[in-house]
Parts: structure tokens; C-alpha cells; sequence
């Protein structure tokens, strides 16, 4: 999950990250407010919106009065960079600049380890830079096992190339950086610029942070950081039962269990769709290997809710979870759901009891459910399903 810059600030903060005052604001007036309670002075009206180049786009304004940045925060709001709406903007304290360095450290999958960037030519153009001239990048690997400690802290510095007299506080923060990074399970801190302000210190003037969803169940707090609006509902729903779905635009819905199954369960579906007036997979979910009627009745609810869905195929092989407790799962899911399942189920079962998971499925006899023998088979039957609602719902001209 990337964080807006705002985020990034209040998360600096807490490690210790010299920063900023910095305010969102959602509307001019409340820029104005929030201009004010930073002093009344400049300020910087900065659109948060999650891509870079944002001062480029005319995103980052300044402000030498609250009125000001109410106007700024006016033009600002609405406005679209690369694509992204910006619906909220920070209020930050303007800096007196003397210099802007870059600095960021990210996992380097590729090598298993982590890498540190820094330059004392940071600023807007940082990409260029690592371009055109970059020796003046430095890279410096840091090993995961002892992380960015004061030695690797200094080695960073002294590859950048800082002055003697800014070179140990600059250490000291990036090794605050490294506690954001570590701490937050992070996989990037960037910050672009580091500043040295007028008077000497070194502050950050800009962050950008991505976090490790994997280390989400050790972190109650991120849930809050995440951008609800932008969100789709249904993946929404998905994650709140911790499902593995992905939503995509077509109308037969899948549940599998394994994320392999799955993948191949959608290209035989749109396979079959092209025999059936091209319906496509209208999702990606995957069940896991439990598939119990719990989460069975949270997986079809979350398929059932995408008013795209007009049929599902079911389609697991039963492993350590056997078939016949995927067929009561199923089952019990629509018992559950009751009214609520409305759409044609294909059901194809096969692996460990598949028989005793089919005659369950038989006895139930529910009106919604069809059994298929095979994947092909399923597939295909599910695209007649969807193509048929389609076909009813569709007035012939
Ligand atoms: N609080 C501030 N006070 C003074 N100047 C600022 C402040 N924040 C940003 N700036 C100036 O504006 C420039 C651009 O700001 P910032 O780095 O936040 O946006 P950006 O680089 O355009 O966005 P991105 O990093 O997303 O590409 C900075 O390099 C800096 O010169
Ligand atoms: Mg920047």
C-alpha cells in the first residue's frame, strides 16, 4: 500500500523524522484554517495524490498568506495529475531552503537485500539524475540481517558525498528513516528532497512510503491508512473476510481453491466464452485450501454482490480438504445466504472423496446448482448460464 505524502509526514513524525507542520485540507476554506493555525506565514499547498511529479504539474504551490492559500488550495483541488483527481491537499510550513539532497531505501528483491540511495543533488529531477549523471547517485546495499546502523548510516553519507558539517546529521536521519523503514514494515521510504534549511537543519520536505500488505496483520494501526474512496467495494468486502480477490469486468463469477486452479480456471472460462457471445471471468477469487461453509458463504456473498455476476462456476479439487466437505460448505452457504443467492451455480468437484462430495451436492438438489464432471465442461456450462441471463435481460431488437 502506498501512502499519501501526509501519511508519509505524520508516520516520519512519530519516528522522530524531522519534519514540518503540515495540515490536509479539503477545501480552500479549510486551507485557510489550517494556514493559520500553522503561524499565518508562507506556506506550501501540496496536492496529495499518490504519483510523483506533482510540483512539475503545478501541484505544490506557494502561499505568503492564509487568504493565499486559500486561493491556491482552490486551484489545486479538482485537479487532475496523470490521472489521479486531487480531492485533498496538505498545508504545509514553508521552508527556507539552502540545499536539497535525495535519499530513499527500498527492498532489492532481485539481490535479497536492501538498497539505500542518496544524493546531495536531490530535488524534482532525481529520476534524470539517475540517468544522465548517475555516479552522483550513491548505492549503497544494506544487508536485512543488521539494517542501516550508524556505520552504514556514515558509509551512506560519505557515498553521497556531504559536506563534513552536514554529513553527521544527515546519518542521524537516515537512520531515523531506516527505524520508519524497519518498523513499519515498509518496502520504500523515500525522500525527495532532504533539505538544509537556511538555518542549518535537515529536514524532510517530502516522503513517500510504501508498506508490506504481508505485514499487515502486525500493524492494527495501517488499516486506517488506507484510501477507503479509492478502494473497489467489493474488494473491499473481500479483504474484511480475508479473501484473495480481484475484481475484473465480466460476468461469470469464479471461485477456486489455489491460486493456480484459479488462473487456469479463468482461461478455460474465456475459452468457453468465446462459444457463448464472449462472456468473460468476472473475478479472480481464491478460497484457499480450507473452503469451509464459512468461507465458502463469504466468497459466493462477495460474488453474489457483483450486480456484473450472471453465473459462477465453483470449480475446487479437493485436498486436504475433501470434497465432501467443500459440498457441505457449499451447502451451507447457500442455506445461509438464502434469498440473497440468486444467480446459476456450475459446481465442479474432483480430487480426494469426490464422490461423496457429488452425491451431498445431488441429495441437496438445490434449484440454483449444477454439477459438472469437468473443469471444460463447467466452464462451459457456466458461460451458457451467463450468456443466456444476458440474453433474457437483453430485449430482442
Ligand atoms: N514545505 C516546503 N517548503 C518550501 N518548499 C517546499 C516545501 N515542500 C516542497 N517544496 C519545494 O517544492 C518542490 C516539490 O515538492 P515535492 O518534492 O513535495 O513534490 P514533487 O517532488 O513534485 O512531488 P513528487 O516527489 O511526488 O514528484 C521541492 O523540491 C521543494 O523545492
Ligand atoms: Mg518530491
Amino acid at each position: 500500500m502506498d501512502l499519501f505524502e501526509y501519511q508519509a509526514r505524520d508516520m516520519f513524525e512519530k519516528h522522530g523524522v524531522p519534519v514540518l507542520g503540515g495540515i490536509v485540507a479539503t477545501t480552500p476554506e479549510e486551507a485557510r484554517a489550517a494556514a493559520e493555525r500553522l503561524g499565518g506565514g508562507t506556506v506550501v499547498v501540496k496536492a496529495q495524490v499518490k504519483t510523483g511529479g506533482r510540483g512539475k504539474a503545478g501541484g505544490v504551490k506557494l502561499a505568503h498568506s492564509p487568504q493565499e492559500a486559500a486561493d491556491r488550495a482552490g486551484e489545486i483541488l479538482g485537479m487532475d495529475i496523470k490521472g489521479h483527481t486531487v480531492h485533498r491537499v496538505m498545508v504545509a510550513a514553508g521552508a527556507r531552503i539552502a540545499e536539497e539532497y535525495y535519499f530513499s531505501v527500498l527492498l532489492d528483491r532481485a539481490e535479497r537485500r536492501y538498497l539505500a540511495m542518496c544524493s546531495v543533488e536531490g530535488g524534482m529531477e532525481i529520476e534524470q539524475l539517475a540517468v544522465e549523471r548517475p555516479e552522483a547517485l550513491a548505492k549503497v546495499p544494506v544487508d536485512p540481517q543488521v539494517g542501516i546502523d550508524r556505520a552504514k548510516a556514515e558509509e551512506i553519507v560519505a557515498a553521497a558525498g556531504f559536506a563534513a558539517d552536514v554529513a553527521p546529521q544527515v546519518a542521524d536521519v537516515i537512520e531515523r528513516l531506516w527505524t520508519v523503514y524497519r518498523e513499519e514494515d515498509a518496502t520504500l521510504v523515500e525522500v525527495n528532497p532532504l533539505v538544509r534549511t537556511e538555518d542549518g537543519r535537515i529536514v524532510a520536505l517530502d516522503g513517500k512510503v510504501t508498506l508490506d500488505a504481508n505485514a499487515d496483520f502486525r500493524h492494527a494501526d495501517h488499516a486506517e491508512l488506507e484510501d477507503a474512496a479509492a478502494t473497489d467495494p467489493l474488494e473491499a468486502k473481500a479483504k474484511e473476510h480475508d479473501l484473495n480477490y480481484v475484481k475484473l469486468d465480466g460476468s461469470v463469477g469464479i471461485i477456486g481453491n489455489g491460486a493456480g486452479l484459479v488462473m487456469s480456471t479463468l482461461d478455460v472460462v474465456a475459452y468457453a466464452g468465446e462459444r457463448h457471445g464472449g462472456v468473460r471471468p468476472a473475478n479472480f477469487l481464491d478460497i484457499g485450501g480450507g473452503a469451509s461453509a464459512e468461507v465458502m458463504a463469504a466468497g459466493l456473498d462477495v460474488i453474489l454482490g457483483d450486480p456484473q455476476v450472471d453465473a459462477v462456476f465453483v470449480n475446487v479439487f479437493g485436498g486436504i480438504t475433501a470434497c465432501d466437505a467443500v459440498a457441505n460448505g457449499i451447502v451451507a452457504a447457500l442455506g445461509m445466504l438464502g434469498d440473497a443467492a440468486t444467480k446459476p451455480l456450475v459446481v465442479r468437484l474432483d480430487g480426494n472423496n469426490v464422490e461423496e462430495g457429488r452425491r451431498i451436492l445431488r441429495e441437496a438438489a438445490h434449484p440454483l446448482v449444477t454439477l459438472a464432471d469437468t473443469m471444460d465442461g463447467g466452464a462451459d456450462k457456466a458461460a451458457e448460464l451467463a450468456h443466456a441471463a444476458h440474453a433474457a435481460r437483453t430485449p430482442q431488437a
